[in-house]
This record gives structure tokens, C-alpha cells and sequence, in this order.
């Protein structure tokens, strides 16, 4: 019979695509919903609640060999907000997996944010729960993966970025001399896949991104946009005071709008941190894993 996985975090970005590549190779998939408009996919087994509701965790896991948590906060305007949906809900639903017999694994996605959790209210609450997962893991065999800022079709945080640099404009948000480093969805999901099936689940932390050494600068950046757009690409700064301004403002305009902000003051330490470069050695030499994906490529062939 086929391996049955329970799946959070299937409504968001990153979550649909390991959806797709779980069904591709056969896995049967439960996945947790808070919105029925979002769960219209019968392929998978729909389970409604959320990760505050111990009940349909419980649910959701029923029957389930394997968790892939990958449901998590990103955006918000306190500490608490993510420490309750990042840090409490993660070990609720690490409760629920040992609960049940047939569980044997549980694999997190955390983030590489994770590595500097002084950095932001996100960075901090990954760390936690790792460090809590971890601690309380029991039997079960965990993995965390700390993947770098995740790039593809259906997102919407990095889409703005790429857009406007293959129209010619990059706009730097954090320092001159920052190194960033990307990761394409599907290598993420690959990775998600080889994790289940590979015989020895070992734990992690494993960073991920797309294998270019050291990263990109942002003058790199702007070659490779140069490059796939035959013509020049401005680079232009945004100063840190310009940026302090827009997390005000789209503070402000949380409070009129209701919607989550993604920009804060808590998230500017996160852009304006310098190294943010990550290496795929230890998953790779773990479970034979290689990014296929890089940057350029996905440009050239609007893999985004
Ligand atoms: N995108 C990146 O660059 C990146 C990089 C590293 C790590 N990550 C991690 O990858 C995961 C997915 O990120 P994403 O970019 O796909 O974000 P996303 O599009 O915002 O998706 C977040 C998912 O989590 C669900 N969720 C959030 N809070 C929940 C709760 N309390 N109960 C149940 N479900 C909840 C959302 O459900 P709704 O649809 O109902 O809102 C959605 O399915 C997160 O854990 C994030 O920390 C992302």
C-alpha cells in the first residue's frame, strides 16, 4: 500500500507545490485546511481546522506514516502572534504525530532565518520550535529543513523582485555587500521527497538553496539580470531610513486593512542582515540531494 503523508501548510505557496510532487510519486496525502475555497483539489484528503485545534490535528495525522510540517507564520505584528502559531503549534502537532502508532517521522520546515534567531520576532520563533522539536521529539525521526528565501510559480514575496530586475530595475533592500542565496520550489520539494523515502531520516538542521557558491551579491544579481534581458539593469539602494518609513507605513496600514503585514521593523533585520549565503553539503552528502535550479536559469526560462 502507498505511504500516506499528513501535510500542513498545502493552501500556501510552498505547500501546494510539495502536494504535487507527493502525489507524483505516490504518496497518499492528508492535508490541513483553514478555508474550504482553498481545498477544492479532491486528490488530497482535505482535513478542516488549524494548527490551534488539537482536534483536527489529531485528525489530520490519523493513519499517517510521515508529517511534513510545513504550515508556519510569516507574517506578523508581534512576537507572540508567530511564537503561537510557529512555536505552539508545531509541538501540537508533534504531540498528535506520537500519539499515533504508525507515525514514524516528522519532517519541519523551518527556514534559514533560523540560524540568526536574534534577527526578527520569524527568525526567533523557528529557532524555537526547532530547539523544541527537537527536545521533544520522542521516537520519532526528525528533520529540519532550513531552506533560504524560496522562489516560484505561486509566489508572491519574490515574484516583485524578479519582475522588475528583468525589466531593468533592481532595488536593494539591505546592504551593498549582503550575500543572498535562493532556492527554487521544486528543488525544495525534491528534497522534501528524497527526505521521506530515504532510509536514514537523520535530523538536520539542513540548509538549502541553489548550490551557487557563496551566493549572490547584488552586483552579480544585476549581471544575471543584464544577461537574460539583453540590456542594462540599474541598481539602486533603498537607505535604511526609507525602509524604516515603509515598515511604518505598512504597519499603519495593517490597522486600517486588517491584512497581515510582511514588512516590520522586527523584519528589517532580517533584510539588512549581511550573509545570508547557505550550503546544501550536509543534505547532500546525507541523502544524496542536489539542487537543479539555479537562478539564471529559472529567469531565462520564467520558472517563477
Ligand atoms: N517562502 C519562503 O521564502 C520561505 C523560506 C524559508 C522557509 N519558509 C517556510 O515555509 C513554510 C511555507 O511558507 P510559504 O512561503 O508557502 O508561506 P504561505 O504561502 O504564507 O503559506 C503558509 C501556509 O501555512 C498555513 N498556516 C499558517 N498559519 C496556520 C495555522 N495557524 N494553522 C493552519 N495553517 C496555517 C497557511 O494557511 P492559509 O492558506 O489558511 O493561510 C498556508 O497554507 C513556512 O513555514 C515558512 O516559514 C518559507
Amino acid at each position: 500500500m502507498n505511504a500516506t503523508v499528513a501535510l500542513t501548510g498545502a493552501t500556501g505557496f510552498i505547500g501546494k507545490h510539495i502536494a504535487e510532487h507527493l502525489l507524483a510519486a505516490g504518496f497518499i496525502v492528508r492535508a490541513l485546511t483553514r478555508s474550504p475555497e482553498k481545498s477544492a483539489d479532491r486528490r488530497l484528503a482535505w482535513v478542516h481546522g488549524s494548527l490551534e485545534s488539537s482536534d483536527s490535528l489529531r485528525e489530520l495525522v490519523r493513519g499517517a506514516d510521515s508529517v511534513v510540517h510545513c504550515a508556519g507564520r510569516v507574517r506578523g505584528q508581534s512576537q507572540a502572534a508567530f511564537m503561537t502559531s510557529n512555536v505552539t503549534g508545531s509541538t501540537r502537532l508533534l504531540e498528535m504525530a506520537k500519539e499515533n502508532s504508525c507515525c514514524k517521522r516528522f519532517l519541519f520546515i523551518s527556514s534559514l532565518a533560523a540560524r540568526h534567531p536574534h534577527l526578527s520576532w520569524y527568525a526567533h520563533s523557528k529557532y524555537v520550535a526547532e530547539q523544541r522539536l527537537t527536545a521533544e521529539k520522542g521516537p520519532l525521526a526528525l528533520g529540519i529543513f532550513r531552506p533560504t528565501a524560496v522562489y516560484g510559480p505561486g509566489d508572491k514575496e519574490l515574484q516583485p523582485l524578479f519582475r522588475w530586475l528583468l525589466r531593468g530595475l533592481l532595488l536593494r533592500l539591505g546592504q551593498p555587500q549582503t550575500q543572498l542565496s535562493f532556492l527554487h520550489v521544486c528543488d525544495l520539494a525534491h528534497a522534501v521527497i528524497r527526505w521521506l523515502q530515504h532510509h536514514d531520516a537523520a535530523a538536520g538542521p539542513y540548509e538549502l538553496c541553489d548550490g551557487l557558491p557563496g551566493g549572490y551579491s547584488w552586483p552579480r544579481l544585476r549581471e544575471i539580470g543584464a544577461a537574460v534581458r539583453h540590456g542594462p539593469v540599474r541598481l539602486v539602494g533603498i537607505p535604511l531610513p526609507v525602509l524604516r518609513l515603509l515598515a511604518h507605513l505598512s504597519q499603519a496600514l495593517q490597522r486600517i486593512s486588517r491584512k497581515e503585514p510582511m514588512l516590520t521593523q522586527s523584519k528589517i533585520g532580517e533584510l539588512t542582515h549581511p550573509d545570508w549565503s547557505a550550503s546544501n553539503q550536509l543534505l547532500s552528502e546525507r541523502i544524496d540531494w542536489a539542487p537543479t535550479i539555479r537562478l539564471e536559469q529559472a529567469l531565462r526560462d520564467e520558472l517563477f
